[in-house]
């Protein structure tokens, strides 16, 4: 990605700017006590309970939820775009916004002859079809499924012969090239030594990236052995999680998009194109992530997800939505649609024509009203249990959803299903899960689950807040095998303050942003421990002995759960000291 703005660069200007000066300049606040506070931009209030505080540098409404930094602020306020936000707070504090090729401390690999090796395997591919007396076969094929001459040129189909070393042969057999096919996947190493090509007697479907460079294939057998596809593994070039098939060709084909349809198969993409809808996407046999629909979102604010109305279909529709929720910023949308049984989007446009089809996307379920359908085929709404389940299974997703007035119709939409104030609801859906203060500091407890900050809570919020507890911090190996949620999410927490340990919450809350933790990461921002700040550096220490005895256990137990003759000689004295620790 070219020109992504360095995280240290953010680390540094959130300690050049003060976000009191920045809310302030926007809705004007009052200082009350350590805090300032206002009545929220967010959402309507009589009495102010958003408050800012300048020692974390994030802001907080106690009544709607809404919080970040100052980068976050602009964002939802001002409704800028990550990287504008960030150009304005550098304007302000007179900094030159460095990127990342200028600052990176080791030097990019340059990657520019894999990219040149990939055209130049693609082309062969392409030849391959037009060419061998063997391609018979696959022209036949792809003529049988109905595909036209055009649409296999535009979306550069080609064929992988039969035999181990065509394609090797074909580009190149010295020590340079055959190290660079292996790296991108194309030939696959021998145990015995050797190579062989990885793609044979496949149709080609090669995969391009945003630019239009290939950045990896996609092979489909011509008959029914197994895999029926095969893709390129990962490599420098191709990552999964993050590409989409097809994206570049309906870029391509209109560069003021507003809708894209995401479908499941290559050949789907394709033959929709055929029929003129050309703005849909595949992933490449994985589920829809994060990264795949933001990237999605900076191209059209609608998005329309096309599944099977199998039972596979409708766990993946659920998937796709838990992904979307937290992405779903005031302008964006996300829609569903579910096809008949039996039929996937190349069968049935096939069958009943564009139109028709075209007419599924536009009259596709909002995600507004999927989910709401899905949660009552849970419960019986009509009863008040059955309404009570339905707000418990709507808290946990709700309260993921960003700021703004799409949630805040939600909640509407909610508290009119349950028969129930909307303040009421949006107070519980919003309070952070947390158990009422009292005045004595609780003892952290060993299950995240049990009553009282779990110890791993405590840990995480408490190095948020005082990062330099980090240096209490001497060994995290054991941590690591530790089995419980919010584990990992405090290794990757230490570790980062572990290297850059003057971060303020700010700025490590900005380094989460739009990866997996981050919702978790702010719930955890949101709650201070209620123990008077002399006394966290001696519950810190005590939450981490916690967490390394409850490691202990959890290998004792594992140790003591496996069948005595497949334990090490190391692993027995090891089972033995724990067992007789304890
Ligand atoms: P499907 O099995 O639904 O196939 O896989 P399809 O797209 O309808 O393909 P045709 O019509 O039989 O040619 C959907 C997608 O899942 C991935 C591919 O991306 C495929 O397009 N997939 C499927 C694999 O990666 N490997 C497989 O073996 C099967
Ligand atoms: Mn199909």
């Amino acid at each position: 990605m070219a020109g992504r703005i360095p995280s240290t660069f953010i680390d540094e200007l959130l300690t050049r700017i003060d976000i009191v000066d920045v809310i302030d300049a926007r809705v004007p606040l009052v200082k009350k006590g350590r805090e300032f506070q206002a009545c929220c931009p967010f959402h309507h209030e009589k009495t102010p309970s958003f408050t800012v505080s300048q020692v974390k540098q994030f802001y907080h409404c106690f009544g709607c939820g809404a919080h970040g930094t100052a980068i976050g602020f602009l964002m939802e306020y001002e409704n800028m775009p990550f990287p504008e936000a960030v150009e304005d707070l550098a304007a302000k504090a007179g900094v030159v916004i460095p990127r990342e090729d200028d600052e990176s401390d080791k030097p990019r690999e340059n990657l520019a002859p894999l990219f040149s090796l990939l055209e130049r395997v693609g082309d062969w591919y392409k030849q391959q079809l037009k060419s061998l007396p063997q391609a018979d076969t696959a022209v036949h094929y792809l003529k049988q499924r109905g595909l036209s001459d055009e649409i296999a040129t535009r979306y550069q189909l080609g064929f992988a012969p039969e035999g181990w070393s065509h394609l090797h042969e074909a580009i190149g057999q010295d020590t340079l090239t055959t190290q660079q096919l292996t790296r991108t996947g194309m030939l696959i190493k021998k145990e015995s030594g050797g190579h062989y090509d990885r793609f044979r007697n496949r149709i080609i479907f090669p995969i391009h990236d945003s630019r239009g460079r290939i950045i990896g294939f996609g092979g489909r057998v011509l008959g029914d052995e197994k895999p029926k596809y095969l893709n390129s593994p990962e490599s420098p070039l191709f990552h999964k999680g993050q590409e989409l098939y097809g994206l570049y060709q309906a870029r391509k084909s209109n560069r003021n998009l507003t809708q894209i349809l995401v479908v499941e198969g290559y050949m789907d993409v394709v033959a929709l194109a055929q029929f003129g809808i050309r703005y849909s996407v595949a992933t490449l046999g994985t589920a829809t992530t994060s990264d795949h629909l933001n990237q999605l979102f900076r191209t059209v604010s609608r998005i329309v997800f096309c599944f099977d109305g199998d039972r596979a279909g409708r766990d993946a529709a659920v998937k796709a939505m838990d992904t979307a929720i937290p992405l779903m910023r005031d302008g964006r949308e996300t829609h569903f649609m579910f096809l008949p049984d039996g039929e996937d989007p190349d069968s049935l446009v096939r069958k009943e024509g564009t139109q028709q089809f075209e007419q599924r996307i536009t009259r596709s379920t909002p995600l507004s009203r999927y989910f709401f359908t899905h949660l009552e085929q849970q419960v019986d709404i009509d009863s008040l249990d059955g309404r009570a389940k339905l707000i418990s299974l709507a808290r946990p997703k709700l309260s993921r959803l960003p700021a703004g007035m799409f949630r805040e119709m939600m909640f509407k939409q909610l508290s009119t299903l349950v028969e129930m104030e909307e303040e009421v609801i949006s107070h519980h859906l919003l309070e952070p899960d947390t158990p009422k203060s009292s005045s004595r500091p609780t003892q952290p407890q060993t299950t995240i689950s049990g009553r009282g900050p779990s110890p791993v809570r405590f840990a995480l919020s408490a190095l948020l807040h005082n990062p330099h507890l980090i240096e209490q911090i001497t060994t995290i190996e054991p941590l690591k095998q530790i089995n419980n949620p919010g584990i990992p999410l405090l290794i990757e927490v230490i570790e980062t303050l572990q290297q850059h340990p003057n971060l303020t919450p700010a700025a490590l809350l900005e380094r989460w942003r739009d990866k997996e933790n981050e919702n978790l990461l702010h719930k955890v921002a949101q709650w201070t421990p209620p123990i008077p700040d002399a006394g966290v550096q001696q519950e810190f220490q005590g939450a981490i002995q916690q967490l390394l005895r409850l490691a202990d256990e959890q290998l004792a137990e594992r140790l003591y759960n496996t069948p005595i003759q497949e334990l090490t000689a190391q692993e027995k004295a090891q089972l033995q000291q724990l067992l007789s620790a304890q």
